[in-house]
C-alpha cells in the first residue's frame, strides 16, 4: 500500500517511522514532512491545513491510504474530503473531531453522559464570565472554546489573572474566533496522565499511558510549550486505575460519541487528572499527542498500518495489539528562546552518534543550501530511548542527547522526574 501521512512534526516522524516497519507499506509520502521524515518518506510540499491541495494531490498520485495526524486538518474536515474523493483515510471526521475543536462541546458531552470532569460553565458574554470568576474565586481555569495552537488554556492563580485571560480571549480576540466563547472550570489537582486510545467507533484499545512535560523549564516552571518531553508508561497509572478509566471514561466517551451520531474513529487522546476523588478528564484531543506519540509508538510491537486500517473498518477487536514490556522517554531538544522567538538555520551535529542508541525524531529541521541538517523550528528534535524500566529509558535519552549539539540548544533536565 502507498500511504500518505499529513503533518510535519515529531509526532508525524514517529508515525512514519512506525509505518515504515509494516510489510504492508510500499511507498510512504508525508506532507509537508521535514528533513528527518525525508529519510523514510517522500515529502510533498503541501501545508497540512490545505485540504483542497491535499485531496487533489492524493487523487493525482498513487495513494491508497491517508493518515491525518494534526488537529487542524481534522477539524477542517480533511478526512471527510478525502473519503468523499474515494480515498480511504485514518482519523475522525469533522463531526467527531469537534471533541477537541470545541471545549464547550466536550464539556457538554461529559455532563450529558456522566463522564467525570471538573464542573464548568460556558460564556459568550464577557460580563457574565467576569462575574462568574469573581463569584468562584481562584485558582480557576479559563479555556478558549476553539483550537488555539495549544495556548488557549490559562490556569489562573488569582481572580485578576483569570479575568484578564477572559478579557484577552473575548474582548482582545487573542485567539480570534476560537476565544469568542470561553469555558470556565474548576481547578483540579493531582498527577496528569495521557492515555491515547485507538478506537473504531465501537471498540477501544488504550495504549500504554504517557506523560507530557508542558512547561519550558525544569521543575515545571516557565511558559507553556508544545511539550518538552514525555515518558511512557506512567508509574502512577496503575492497572486498577486503567480498569476504572476504561469503565468510567474511555468506553463511555466512545459510546457517547456514537450515540450522538458522531462515531469517533482514530486516536482519541484522554488528558486525565488523577484527583483524590478519582480520575477525571482534563481534555480530549482528536489525535496522537506530541511528544507522547514518540514515546508510546516506540513501544509498539504490532503493525501500525494494520491497526489504522482496522480503526477505519470497525474491526479493531480482531487485531492483536502488542507492546514491549519496557519504558520509553522522549527528550525534546528545542531552540534557545522557544516558546518565544528563536533563530533558525543553525547547523546540528551528532545526529548519527545519537542514533546509535536512541531514535531521534525530527520536529523542526531542514537541509540548508549545502545539504547540512539545520534547525527550522522551536522544537527541533525528540531523542527517544527505550529501556527495561523508566530510569533506563530516561538515562538512554539523556545519554544520546549529549552527543547532539546546535547553538543555543535548550532542553529540560528533569523529564520523568518532574511530578
Ligand atoms: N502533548 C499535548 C498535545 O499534543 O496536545
Amino acid at each position: 500500500m502507498n500511504v500518505l501521512v499529513v503533518g510535519g512534526g515529531g509526532r508525524e516522524h514517529a508515525i512514519v517511522w512506525a509505518l515504515a516497519k509494516s510489510p504492508k507499506v510500499d511507498t510512504l509520502y508525508c506532507a509537508p514532512g521535514n528533513a528527518g521524515i525525508a529519510q523514510l518518506a517522500q515529502c510533498v510540499p503541501i501545508q497540512a491545513t490545505d485540504v483542497e491541495a491535499m485531496v487533489a494531490w492524493a487523487k493525482e498520485n498513487p495513494v491508497d491510504f491517508v493518515v491525518v495526524a494534526p488537529d487542524d486538518p481534522l477539524a477542517l474536515g480533511m478526512v471527510d474530503a478525502l473519503e468523499a474523493a474515494g480515498i480511504p483515510a485514518f482519523g475522525p471526521r469533522k463531526n467527531a473531531a469537534v471533541i477537541e475543536a470545541s471545549k464547550s462541546f466536550s464539556k457538554d458531552l461529559m455532563a450529558k453522559y456522566h463522564i467525570p470532569t471538573a464542573r464548568y460553565q460556558t460564556f459568550t458574554e464577557l460580563d457574565g464570565a467576569l462575574a462568574y470568576l469573581q463569584e468562584q474565586g481562584a485558582p480557576i481555569v479559563v479555556k478558549a472554546d476553539g483550537l488555539a495552537l495549544g495556548k488557549g488554556v490559562v490556569v489562573a492563580q488569582s481572580v485578576e489573572e483569570a479575568q484578564q485571560a477572559a478579557r484577552d480571549m473575548m474582548a482582545g480576540k487573542k485567539f480570534g474566533q476560537a476565544g469568542a466563547k470561553v469555558v470556565i472550570e474548576a481547578c483540579m489537582t493531582g498527577p496528569e496522565v495521557t492515555v491515547l486510545c485507538f478506537t473504531d467507533g465501537t471498540h477501544v484499545v488504550p495504549m500504554p499511558s504517557s506523560q507530557d512535560h508542558k512547561r519550558a523549564y525544569d521543575g515545571n516552571q516557565g511558559p507553556n510549550t508544545g511539550g518538552m518531553g514525555a515518558i511512557s508508561p506512567v508509574p502512577a497509572y496503575t492497572p486498577e486505575l486503567a480498569k476504572l478509566c476504561m469503565e468510567t471514561i474511555f468506553q463511555p466517551t466512545v459510546d457517547a460519541m456514537a450515540a450522538e451520531g458522531r462515531p469517533f474513529q482514530g486516536v482519541l487522546y484522554f488528558g486525565l487528572m488523577l484527583t483524590p476523588q478519582g480520575p477525571k478528564v482534563v481534555e480530549y484531543n482528536s489525535r496522537f499527542g506530541d511528544p507522547e506519540c514518540q514515546a508510546v509508538l516506540s513501544l509498539l510491537e504490532s503493525d501500525l498500518l494494520e491497526i489504522f486500517l482496522a480503526c477505519r473498518s470497525g474491526t479493531l477487536d480482531q487485531v492483536d495489539i502488542r507492546w514491549k514490556d519496557a519504558s520509553a522517554c522522549c527528550l525534546v531538544l528545542a531552540s534557545g528562546g522557544y516558546p518565544g522567538s528563536y533563530a533558525k538555520g543553525l547547523p546540528i551535529s551528532g545526529l548519527e552518534e545519537a542514533g546509535e542508541t536512541a531514535v531521534v525524531f525530527h520536529a523542526g529541521t531542514a537541509l540548508d543550501g549545502q545539504g547540512r541538517m539545520v534547525t527550522n523550528g522551536g522544537r527541533v528534535l525528540g531523542v527517544t530511548a527505550v529501556g527495561k524500566d523508566l530510569e533506563a529509558a530516561i538515562a538512554g535519552a539523556y545519554e544520546a542527547a549529549r552527543k547532539i549539539s546546535f547553538e543555543n540548544m535548550h532542553f529540560r533536565h528533569d523529564i520523568g522526574h518532574a511530578f
